[in-house]
């Protein structure tokens, strides 16, 4: 019996997104607040799900307190309050866009948790904008 258990968390960072790929205007039209100079701030909501069968003794797919100190040693602790671009390493030379940073909490949390457990990661960086990330087939 196969379930899905979701967990909501909540952190805010500043970042810049800006490409040397493109010019200083094309960043600009591309990327609009996120490309000022000095950096701007989200209020990013994270959601967690892991997949797996229930267990038969405790009914649950995960303990939720293990995934609650995952997430908190793995990426609040590093992300939280944070400059993304300075703080955390990978975004250094990593666009610390929605994408990118789904996809590097999707790492730190797959390698620590059982294969196959975890399903999706689910960043919002606004009410209305998320970016769903499943890991790679
Ligand atoms: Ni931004």
């Amino acid at each position: 019996m196969k379930a899905y258990l979701n967990r909501r968390y909540r952190f805010s960072a500043s970042h810049r997104l800006h490409s040397e790929q493109m010019s200083d205007a094309e960043n600009q039209s591309t990327y609009g607040k996120c490309n000022n100079p000095h950096g701007h701030g989200h209020n990013y909501t994270l959601e967690v799900t892991v997949a797996g069968d229930v267990d038969s003794k405790t009914g649950m797919v995960l303990d939720i307190k293990d995934l609650k100190q995952l997430v908190e040693d793995e990426v609040l602790q590093s992300m939280d309050h944070r400059f993304l671009n300075k703080e955390v390493p990978v975004f250094s030379s990593t666009l610390p866009t929605t994408e990118n940073i789904a996809v590097e909490i999707w790492k730190r949390l797959a390698q620590k948790l059982p294969n196959g457990k975890l399903h999706r990661i689910r960043l919002y960086e606004t009410p209305d904008l998320y970016v769903d990330y499943f890991g790679e087939a």
